[in-house]
């Protein structure tokens, strides 16, 4: 593999947790979530690691103080794009691939990691976008193919027409990016949208509109990519764990 960097999203407040503690820090499987993303990042050895904090940014970087990463600070929080705008200091001369991930997203696995890295360098991709199909797309940002099968966008919920919310296959928000290309599209992204917010997910339609080649690898079990932004989610996460336990070590 060739070098990797990591981008790890952990500014926004999580309103709906509706609790103090930021949401990266709410525990789940007996340990603050971001501190799975970190293990993770570790196994795999991506390296720099820029970990976007913003939301009570001194209590986060306390609670992770020990690994070894770059913190940038997001004020105020104005969208997914824009928090990767602030890794830009940190990698701009780093020439291999990036990998964007959330702090809020703790199951992703390592091999699902290095099979989404390995596509994407063996395809010569300027991005590739994790995806799965899921049963309630309802809140995710769908996956817009050309009628020859290739991604031409990614489009927000808040944003998407009747045809698009039919949309099932979304946006895990994990996606590999060329890091050059990356910071180069994010200067052409804007807040022109229902949310009012730069959206990370703009740039998939700067690559496509170049015609730069754009995969996706689709996986299986929407599980490995839940966000935990609410309660009734971490608890159903918990339920989860336990009842696979030794899902982790299964491919
Ligand atoms: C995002 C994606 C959507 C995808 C979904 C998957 C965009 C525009 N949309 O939507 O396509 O289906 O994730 O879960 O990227 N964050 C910051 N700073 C900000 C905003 C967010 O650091 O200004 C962090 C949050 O802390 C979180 C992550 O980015 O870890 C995702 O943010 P969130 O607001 O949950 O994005 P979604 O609207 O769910
Ligand atoms: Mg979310």
């Amino acid at each position: 593999m060739k070098p990797v960097a990591t981008i790890i999203l952990a500014a926004g407040k999580g309103t709906r947790m509706k609790s103090d503690l930021p949401k990266v820090l709410i525990p789940v499987g007996g340990k603050p979530m971001i501190h799975h993303v970190l293990e993770t990042v570790k196994q795999l050895q991506f390296q720099p690691v820029v970990i976007v904090v913003g939301y009570r940014a001194e209590v986060v970087q306390a609670e992770i103080a020990g690994v070894s990463a770059t913190f940038v600070r997001q004020e105020p929080q104005n969208g997914t794009g824009h928090a990767v705008q602030q890794a830009e200091p940190v990698l701009r001369q780093f020439t291999g691939d990036t990998v964007v991930l959330y702090g809020d997203v703790p199951f992703i696995r390592p091999e699902t990691l290095h099979r989404l890295v390995d596509v994407h360098q063996k395809e010569n991709a300027t991005a590739t976008i994790l995806t799965v199909d899921m049963p309630d797309p309802t809140r995710y940002g769908r996956i817009v193919r050309l009628p020859n099968g290739h991604v031409a966008r990614i489009v927000e919920h808040a944003d998407a027409s009747p045809e698009e919310l039919a949309i099932t296959e979304i946006n895990t928000g994990i996606i590999c990016f060329r890091t050059p290309e990356l910071f180069e599209a994010l200067q052409h992204i804007n807040a022109q949208n229902q949310q009012g917010e730069m959206y990370l997910t703009d740039t998939i339609e700067i690559f496509s509109r170049a015609g730069k080649s754009i995969r996706a690898v689709k996986i299986e079990d929407p599980f490995e990519v839940m966000g935990l932004d609410n309660r009734a989610k971490v608890q159903a996460a918990e339920a989860q764990l336990r009842a696979r336990k030794v899902w982790k070590d299964t491919p």
